[in-house]
């Protein structure tokens, strides 16, 4: 499956030029949370990020330390890339490895710092082990694994109805970037736990057009083939347990969504 419906790298730039703000890339006090603990490891050698984040590269770019990227599609970590200060699709700091992150073990390393933003919501809940047990096996024995993702939004919003979403926007009780997220939780599916901007474009089809000309809800994220498997959060730390001590978690606070958006920091058990 195809992660961008666009195939281009500059194809890919645009699109994600679109998304500031929006649950896809991650907000300022995310950023500043994770400048922080980069900067607690400075002293350390080695850094992995699952993907190819903008925001956190620049952190590793202005720190002037190594950074080993892993995806399976070398185009995205280029296009991310020349999102990031410096422009540059792949940098002199930087290393990339085309690979499934749940090949990790093929790097044949340990590392003092792990680090992804929604990364494990790319993964189908069956393969939430392997991901969570390759990580822990990667890191070394006083590191880290700053994890952010998707957790299972509130039954409140996965069951609200399309008018009430509508008319709180009118009302201007919900900003455009609650808004794309709302409009994905009533369509979130119980069964396979995910939620993704094609599903929500197949199920809600010509009622989106109800939000235009002020939000173009498919000429924003028509693009995107994302989908994230969200599960409640009681759930996912259950996963976490088995090889990891959640030593903090931390909201983000820029916007509503961001309640269903923790940031771990896992230790090794
Ligand atoms: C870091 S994730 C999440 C990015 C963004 N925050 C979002 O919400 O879509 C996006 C990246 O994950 C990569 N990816 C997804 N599943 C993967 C896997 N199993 N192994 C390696 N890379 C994967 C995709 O190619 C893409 O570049």
């Amino acid at each position: 499956m195809t992660y961008m419906l666009v195939k281009k790298e500059e194809e890919i730039v645009r699109e994600w030029e679109k998304y500031k703000g929006f649950t896809i890339r991650p907000e300022k006090s995310t950023i500043d949370y994770y400048q922080k603990w980069i900067r607690c490891y400075r002293h350390c050698q080695e850094f992995l990020l699952y993907g190819g984040t903008p925001e956190i590269r620049n952190i590793f770019q202005e720190e002037k330390l190594s950074l080993t990227m892993v995806d399976q599609l070398e185009v995205m970590v280029r296009a991310m890339g020349r999102l990031t200060s410096g422009g540059m699709p792949i940098n002199a700091y930087e290393k990339f490895e085309l690979l499934d992150w749940l090949e990790l073990f093929k790097l044949n390393k340990k590392f003092s710092l792990l680090i992804g933003d929604d990364a494990i919501n790319m993964l189908p809940e069956k393969k939430f082990t392997s991901f969570l047990k390759i990580a822990s096996e990667l890191l070394a024995p006083d590191g880290i694994f700053i994890c952010h993702l998707l957790v299972r939004p509130s039954d409140d919003l996965i069951l609200k109805s399309f008018s009430d979403i509508l008319y709180d926007y009118k009302q201007g009780k919900i900003s455009h970037f609650d808004l794309a997220s709302q409009l994905n939780f009533i369509c979130y599916d119980k069964n396979t736990k995910q939620m993704g901007w094609q599903q929500t474009i197949h199920i809600l089809g010509k009622r989106l057009n109800q939000f235009l000309p002020h939000f173009n809800f498919k000429n924003l994220f028509g693009q995107c083939n994302s989908t994230f498997t969200c599960l409640s959060q009681n759930l996912f730390e259950g996963f976490v347990n088995q090889f990891f001590t959640i030593k903090e978690i931390f909201y983000p606070h820029e916007h509503q969504y961001c309640l269903f958006e923790p940031v771990y920091i896992l230790s090794k058990k």
